[in-house]
C-alpha cells in the first residue's frame, strides 16, 4: 500500500425530509447565494423545500448553470457574487450545478480569471459552499473535484479544491430523473469505482473488497431500479453508492487509472455526449486495449463480480470485459461510437489533442494520444 493522507470533511445529511435542515446547517449572518440549473428543481418540489427552509433569511439566487457547466456562465455568477459580497454558496441541483458552484467559490475568492483557475488544476482559495444534490452520479457532493467546460473552444477540464461543507441527499428527489439520467448516473458511479480499482491486485485487500462491494451493489440494484424507480430504499442505495464511489474512501493507498474519464470528457466536449454515457462507450474499450497490463486484476474482477472461474486465463479476461460492456448495455446505453454517429474525425482530433498536450494517463502513464486512438478505434 502506498502512503496516503485521508481527510474528507464533508458532512453528509441523508434521508427524506432533510432539506428542512438547511436553516441550521448554513451559518447565520453573511451573504448567501443559492445556485441552480435550468429549473428541474421547480418540478420536483426541491425549490419549494429550499425556499421554505430558508424563509426569513436574506439570500440571492443565481439560475442557469447548465449541464457540463460552462465557464462563460460561471464568470457571470462570479461577477454577481463579487458585487453582492457573497460569502457562502449553496448549490441546488446535479453535479453540474455543484461543480460550477465550486468554480464560483474559487472565482469569488480570487482575482484570477475562472478559466485560468481551471487550467491551474488546483485551488486552495474558495469561499465556503455546500449542496443539495439531486442527481446520484458524480460524487461531487462529497469530493473536492469539479469539471468545467469552455464552450467556445469545446474543452473540458477538471480542477481540485475544497470539499462541500455539507451535502443533503434526499433519495426522494431522484424520483423525477428520467430512465436515461439514471442509466448515466449508474454508469458514472460504476466507472468511478473501476477507475480506482482496475490496475493491479495485491495493493490493498480492503480497498479491493470495498470497491467490489460498491460494484456489486450497483449491479444488484440497477435492474431493480428499472422496474421501480420510485422505491425509496433502492434509490437510497443508489444515491449512497454514487457518493461512496468517488469520495476518496476506496482509493486509499492504491494506484488509479483515469484514462477512460479523460477520453470521455473529450467526447462530451466535442459532441455533448452525456458524461456517464461517454464512459459506457470508452471503459470496455480501455479494458480491451490495456488487458495485458490489467490481466491479473481483470481475473480477480471477473471472478468476484461475475463469478467467472472456468476457461483459460485469456478466456476469463475476455469474458470479464464482455460482461462489463453487457452491463453498460443492460442499463440502456449504447457502447459504440458508431451508434452515436461519432467517427474518425473525432478520434483523430482527440488523439491530436492528447499528443499536443503531451499527456500520458493511467497507472503506468502510458495512455498517450496514440493509445487513446487505439482505445477509440476499439469502441468504434
Ligand atoms: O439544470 P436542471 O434543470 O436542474 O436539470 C438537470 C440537468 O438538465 C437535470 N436534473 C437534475 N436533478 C434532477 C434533474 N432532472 C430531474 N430530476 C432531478 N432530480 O439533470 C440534467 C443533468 O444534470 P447534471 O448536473 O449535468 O448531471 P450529473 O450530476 O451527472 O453531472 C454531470 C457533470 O459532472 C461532471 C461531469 O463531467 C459533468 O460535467 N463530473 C463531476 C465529477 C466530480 N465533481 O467529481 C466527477 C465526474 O466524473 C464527472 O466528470
Ligand atoms: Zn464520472
Amino acid at each position: 500500500m502506498k502512503n496516503f493522507i485521508f481527510q474528507n470533511p464533508t458532512k453528509l445529511v441523508f434521508g427524506k425530509g432533510q432539506i428542512a435542515k438547511l436553516a441550521e446547517l448554513i451559518p447565520a449572518g453573511g451573504t448567501l447565494m443559492v445556485t441552480y440549473g435550468g429549473g428541474s428543481v421547480k418540478k420536483n418540489g426541491v425549490y419549494e423545500q429550499v425556499t421554505h427552509a430558508l424563509q426569513g433569511r436574506d439570500y440571492i439566487e443565481f439560475w442557469g448553470i447548465e449541464p457540463n457547466p460552462h465557464v462563460e456562465t460561471l464568470r457571470k455568477a462570479i461577477d454577481v457574487g463579487k458585487e453582492k459580497k457573497v460569502d457562502y454558496l449553496l448549490a441546488v441541483g446535479g453535479g453540474s450545478v455543484l461543480d460550477g458552484t465550486k468554480l464560483v467559490a474559487a472565482g469569488i475568492a480570487s482575482d484570477t480569471d475562472a478559466w485560468e483557475i481551471v487550467l491551474q488544476g488546483k485551488t486552495e482559495k474558495q469561499i465556503p459552499f455546500a449542496s443539495v444534490m439531486t442527481v446520484p452520479a458524480t460524487g461531487s457532493e462529497m469530493n473536492g473535484g469539479a469539471v468545467i467546460t469552455r464552450s467556445e473552444t469545446k474543452e473540458k477540464y477538471a480542477f481540485r479544491g475544497n470539499y462541500p461543507q455539507f451535502s443533503i441527499l434526499d433519495p426522494e428527489v431522484t424520483y423525477t430523473l428520467s430512465s436515461h439520467q439514471i442509466a448515466c448516473g449508474l454508469a458514472d458511479a460504476y466507472t468511478h469505482v473501476l477507475e480506482q480499482y482496475m490496475t493491479t491486485p495485491g495493493q490493498s485487500r480492503l480497498m479491493d473488497r470495498w470497491a467490489e462491494g460498491v460494484l456489486l451493489s450497483i449491479m444488484e440494484i440497477a435492474p431493480k431500479i428499472k422496474q421501480n424507480p420510485k422505491d425509496y430504499d433502492l434509490m437510497a442505495d443508489y444515491m449512497l453508492a454514487a457518493t461512496m464511489a468517488l469520495n476518496d474512501f476506496i482509493r486509499m493507498g492504491v494506484t488509479e487509472d483515469w484514462s477512460t474519464h479523460q477520453i470521455g470528457h473529450e467526447l462530451t466536449a466535442l459532441h455533448g455526449t452525456t458524461h456517464g454515457h461517454s464512459l459506457a462507450i470508452v471503459m470496455p474499450a480501455t479494458l480491451r486495449v490495456l488487458k495485458d497490463q490489467k490481466h491479473a486484476k481483470l481475473l480477480q474482477y471477473g471472478e468476484r463480480i461475475f463469478g467467472i472461474t472456468e476457461g483459460s486465463e485469456e478466456e476469463r479476461v475476455d469474458k470479464a470485459i464482455e460482461k462489463t460492456e453487457a452491463f453498460y448495455r443492460s442499463l440502456g446505453l449504447t457502447t459504440r461510437l458508431s451508434e452515436e454517429n461519432i467517427g474518425m474525425e473525432t478520434i483523430n482530433l482527440i488523439a491530436d489533442r492528447f499528443n499536443d498536450r503531451g499527456v500520458a494517463y493511467g497507472e503506468n502513464h502510458n495512455v498517450t494520444g496514440d493509445v487513446a486512438k487505439e482505445i477509440l478505434l476499439s469502441c468504434l
